[in-house]
Order: C-alpha cells, then structure tokens, then sequence
C-alpha cells in the first residue's frame, strides 16, 4: 500500500475504532460517515464515545458525496471516514475538509487501488483494511491499520494489546491469530493476480452489457479496483431483477444491507442513498468466475431487462 507502518489487527471494524481512539476521537467529538455503507464503521464510531454524523452518497460514484458532506461539518468534526466502495477510489482533496479534520482512509474494499500515482492508502491520515472472507485477499478474518505516522500505530499498537502493561487506560485483545496471518502472507503474493483477474471480468461484463436501455454500469477509473461490480437500474427495481436472477441460479445481492439512516438517529435528508438502495445490484465477481459465467450472468440480465 506504499505506507511505511502497519498494525495488524483482528478485523477492520477494530481496525477502525483504533485507527479512531489513536487520533484521540472520543466523547464530544463527531466523525462523518456514509450511510450508504457496512454499518462497521457506525459500530467503530459508537465504540469510541464520538457521535457518528452520517453524510448522503453521490449517485455516481456512490461513495459519500463532497458537497453534502460539506454541509454537515461543524466544530466538533473531528474525522470523516471514507469508504472507496466497491474498489472506487475517494479522493480526500474533493472534500475541502479543514486540516484538523482526520481522514480515514477505509481500504477493506479497495486494497490496491491508486490515485493517480499514489496508493489511496497515503491519501489519508490513517488506512484500513479487512481481510475477511468475501474482501480482496483474505485470512477468514482480520484487518490492519495503516499509516506513515509512527505516533498512530504505535498508540494503535499499545491499545491492541493489554498484557505485561499498568492497566492506565482500557485496552484490548485485538491481536489477529498467527495461524490466520500466515494464510494472509500466502494470499498477498496472489494479490496482484486476483486483482488483474477481477478487472478482466469487469471489462468483460462492460463489454457485454453496455449500451444496454435502463441500465447504469459502473464509473471506469484508472487506479480503482473490482471489489464488486455493482450495475444501477433505471427504474429502480433492483429487488424485482435480483429475485428473478436468483431463480436463474445467479446470485446478486444488494451491495449494501441497508443505508445507515433508516435504522440509527440522523440529521436531514438522504435521497441519493434512499435511490442507490432501490437501484443498486451487485453482479457475481470473484476470481475463479470464468467468461463463460461472466457471459451467462449478463445475457440473463439483458434478458430480463
Ligand atoms: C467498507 C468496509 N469497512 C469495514 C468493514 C469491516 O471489516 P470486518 O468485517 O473485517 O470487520 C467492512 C466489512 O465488510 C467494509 O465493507
């Protein structure tokens, strides 16, 4: 990722809250996050005595968008966490955040991803990944907190971990196994090639369903990476397609549970986020995948469509 120090961790969502405690966030202070999201980092907020302030997406890129995020600053922003969905990379200068506003970098989906000649992984203060079981690479479970400030992941490094040490503040077990580390040493060298490899499905499915009516495909960027192929549908029947691909055997989920905002307090509105929840699908995308399967999924969507 191009940042000189690393923390491993037992998953991203405890690689957030730390990432968050070792900038000093807590109690009083408030933190930016999308509600079109993994409600992780709702949890990792709520963890650390801040109030999470929840910010729209961009119907495009559906990552958060810079200007309502920009109406939702006020003295107490503390941080903002920024989620580069779907492997789509957030570039932190967009958001014209003032310097005492830490950026957070959330990485468990976009692990390689550039901007520009950078890894997406220095553009921030702090970067976060996952290595769950669905993520880019993976170890079953865990994360890791990235940063080129040695004071982060060290006061990081220190919470991580309560034994030998004065109980003088509450830390943690957030240690990840090394059995599952191995298996992440062994995944990382096949990076590289899972990414090339979900990048070639993508431009297939491009290929094959652009120019289609009713059908928005995803934003095209140097530097970002597949995580999810995520298609938007015009007349907002996401939930219609997905059950009548399902009874093809294809399985493509909505790429987010449910917006934050519908279920935990919330200030204004969040309309973008509301039409990305109707719209939005995932379509299968994973390594192993072949063009065979690639073709078959998009000539069913066609179809259906
Ligand atoms: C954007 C994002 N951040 C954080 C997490 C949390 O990672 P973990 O499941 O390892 O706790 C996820 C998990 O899905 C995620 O998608």
């Amino acid at each position: 990722m191009g940042v000189r120090h690393a923390v491993a961790l037992s998953s991203g969502t405890k690689a957030l809250e730390l990432a968050l405690r070792a900038c000093g966030i807590g109690r009083g202070d408030e933190v930016l996050i999308p509600t079109y999201a993994c409600s992780a980092l709702w949890h990792a907020v709520q963890r650390t005595g801040a109030s999470a302030v929840l910010v729209d997406c961009d119907l495009e890129t559906l990552n958060p968008s810079p200007e309502d995020a920009a109406s939702r600053l006020t003295k107490r922003t503390r941080a903002v966490i920024l989620p580069n969905l779907f492997g789509l990379p957030c570039d932190p200068v967009s958001y014209r955040l003032p310097a005492r506003v830490k950026v957070i970098q959330d990485c468990a989906q976009a692990m390689g991803a550039r901007l520009g000649r950078k890894s997406v992984g220095v553009t921030g203060d702090a970067c976060v990944l996952s290595f769950y079981a669905t993520k880019l690479m993976t170890c079953g479970e865990g994360g890791m907190l990235l940063s080129d400030s040695q004071v982060l992941t060290e006061a990081a490094r220190d919470l991580r971990e309560y034994d030998e040490k004065n109980p003088d503040k509450v830390r943690e077990n957030a240690k990840p196994s090394d059995i599952l580390s191995a298996i992440g040493r062994e995944q990382l060298k096949k990076l590289g090639s899972f990414l090339k490899r979900r990048a070639q499905l993508a431009a297939l499915y491009d290929r094959l369903l652009g120019g289609t009516a009713g059908l928005i495909l995803p934003v095209r960027q140097p530097g970002r990476v597949y995580f999810r192929y995520v298609v938007r549908l015009q007349n907002a029947a996401a939930e219609k397609i997905r059950t009548r691909l399902a009874a093809r055997g294809i399985q493509a989920e909505k790429p987010v549970f449910r917006p934050l905002h519908l279920d935990v307090p919330s200030r204004g509105r969040f309309p973008n986020a509301q039409r990305a929840y109707a719209s939005a699908l995932s379509l299968p995308l994973y390594p192993l995948l072949s063009q065979g399967d690639i073709s078959r999924v998009a000539s069913a969507l066609r179809d259906l469509l």
